[in-house]
């Protein structure tokens, strides 16, 4: 079940992302030293501050207990285009659907509100996580390299103007 998480439920979110996402890091050489904004490393202001620009948290709950949870918002650089931000699943829950779930909650969102796209941005290294997002009707729409940072930027786009020809939705009304 898709559920909005509400403030009261902030700390049961983070710790789901520092999970989710300390699996990442470990992988890819990401610290807290070289990039503190990961979310395997975030403090209790990260998720209020992220609502407060407008993006939207939501979660698989199962049984009382949350699973897995993403952001979705408006991009601020983009007209017509959401962001689909920080989706993390607890790594003992994975594989099950979960994250496919928040990926089309958001596209959902995303096209309720009138935008085209829905657009993230990954770890270009991250080849399964990539090839993932291509298998649910994502487009890779470049990289970038950015000073500091210690692995390059993949930047997908999932077109939802044709909702019918998107693997995600048709997931979605499964
Ligand atoms: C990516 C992620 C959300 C997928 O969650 P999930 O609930 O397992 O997703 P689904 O069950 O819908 O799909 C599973 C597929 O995700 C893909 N995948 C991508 N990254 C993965 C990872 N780190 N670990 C396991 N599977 C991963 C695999 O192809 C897997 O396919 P499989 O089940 O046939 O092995 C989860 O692996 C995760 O939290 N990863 C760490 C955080 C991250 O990278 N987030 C994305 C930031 S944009």
């Amino acid at each position: 079940m898709i559920i909005e998480v509400t403030p009261d439920r902030y700390s049961e979110c983070l710790a789901v992302l520092r999970a989710g996402f300390a699996t990442e890091v470990t992988e890819f050489g990401i610290t807290r030293e070289n990039t503190p904004s990961n979310p395997a490393f975030w403090g209790d202001a990260a998720i209020p501050t992220v609502v407060s620009r407008g993006y939207g948290l939501f979660a698989v709950e199962e049984d009382g207990r949350i699973l897995g949870c993403a952001f979705a918002g408006p991009s601020k650089s983009r007209p017509g285009v959401w962001s689909l931000r920080h989706l993390a699943v607890d790594p003992t829950t994975r594989h099950a659907g979960h994250g496919a779930a928040l990926v089309a909650e958001g596209a959902r969102r995303a096209g309720a509100a009138g935008a085209e796209v829905l657009a993230i941005g990954i770890v270009a290294e991250n080849a399964r996580l990539s090839e993932w997002y291509r298998r649910l009707g994502f487009e890779s729409i470049g990289t970038n390299r950015y000073p500091g940072l210690v692995f390059t930027v993949e930047r997908m786009d999932l077109l939802l103007t044709n909702r019918d020809d998107v693997a995600i939705c048709r997931y979605a009304n499964n």
